[in-house]
């Protein structure tokens, strides 16, 4: 049972747990209430085992065209208390829920994405987007600065000639040139294509075991802050963990069928549904 929000459309199909942002008429721009959504219904399906992998996209032809220039900015310019709680709940479903988040994370760009929706694209970890998209650092254009988490996050993700030059131009760019500059691993070109790309990875992620699909992930964002012998630290650690919490699935199933021959693990892995 997946719970119903104002701006925010979530389905479940397949293990593979839908978000959308739900504003079409407004580009998916990202209000207050749109945060608070967010927020909960990620909160929601972290905790709901029907959902294995999570893709965000958008209703209509945006992804997301940032945050809400009348609700989020202009209505709460003298109202800070509450735009502190707002801005402070956006923070952390963008960025921490997101990255720390439990399950694998993909974002489906089907359309517009602008400013402040940088955050949580950045923030997911895969994004496929329609060639055709269009994606922009809008900020510079009505003379503010890419704020919160935006610049932080180019930095660990583009280049600097590419994230400067988006920064400084505000111009925008395709979803080809986002494949490009790496800040979307590919791009198709119908909106068929991008779901039928989105089901198969997702069908492809809920095939792994989800605790190492989880490991995986902390492994590879809390090394990005360690030097090389507090990573390998770390790794020894998380793999105890694993062990423990497959309850060494890895080794009896994973290695005992290789061993078997019964299937490559460089060609794919193998049917947890079986029995070895
Ligand atoms: N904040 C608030 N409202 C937004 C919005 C935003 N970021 N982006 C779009 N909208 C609203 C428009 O105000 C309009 O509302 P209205 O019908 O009540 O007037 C509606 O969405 C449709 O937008 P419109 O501009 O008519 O559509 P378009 O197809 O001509 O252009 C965009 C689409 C996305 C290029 C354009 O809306 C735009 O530039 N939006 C701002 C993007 C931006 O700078 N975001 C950065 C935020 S940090």
């Amino acid at each position: 049972m997946t719970k119903s929000y104002k701006t925010v459309l979530v389905e479940i199909k397949d293990g593979i747990g839908k978000v959308s942002f739900n504003r079409p008429e407004k580009k998916n721009a990202m209000s207050p209430q749109l945060h608070r959504d967010r927020a909960a219904a990620l909160q929601d399906l972290k905790y709901n085992d029907e959902a294995r992998v999570v893709v965000l996209t958008g209703v209509g032809e945006s992804w997301s065209a940032g945050m809400d220039l009348k609700e989020y900015f202009y209505e709460l310019r003298d109202k800070p208390k509450e735009w502190e709680q707002v801005r402070l709940i956006a923070n952390s479903w963008m960025t921490d829920a997101l990255q720390n988040y439990p399950k694998p994370t993909i974002a489906a760009v089907n359309g517009w994405v602008f400013g402040g929706a940088f955050v949580p694209l950045i923030s997911c970890d895969l994004a496929i987007a329609l060639a055709d998209a269009k994606f922009g650092l809008s900020e510079i254009n009505f003379g503010l600065i890419p704020g919160g988490t935006v610049t932080r996050m180019l930095i660990d993700m583009l280049r600097p000639r590419d994230a400067l030059y988006y920064i400084l131009t505000g111009r925008s760019f395709d979803g080809r040139k986002a494949t490009e500059i790496g800040l979307v691993n590919y791009c198709v070109d119908t909106l068929d294509d991008l779901w039928a790309e989105i089901n198969d990875l997702g069908k492809e992620l809920c095939g792994k075991h989800p605790v190492a699909l989880q490991l995986a992930k902390e492994l590879y964002r809390n090394s990005r802050r360690m030097d090389y012998q507090q990573a390998y630290d770390y790794s020894i650690a998380k793999v105890a963990q694993l062990t423990e919490l497959e309850k060494g699935e890895w080794y009896d199933q994973g290695i005992v069928r290789f061993k078997k021959g019964e299937f490559r693990p460089g060609m794919g892995h193998y049917d947890r549904g079986k029995n070895v």
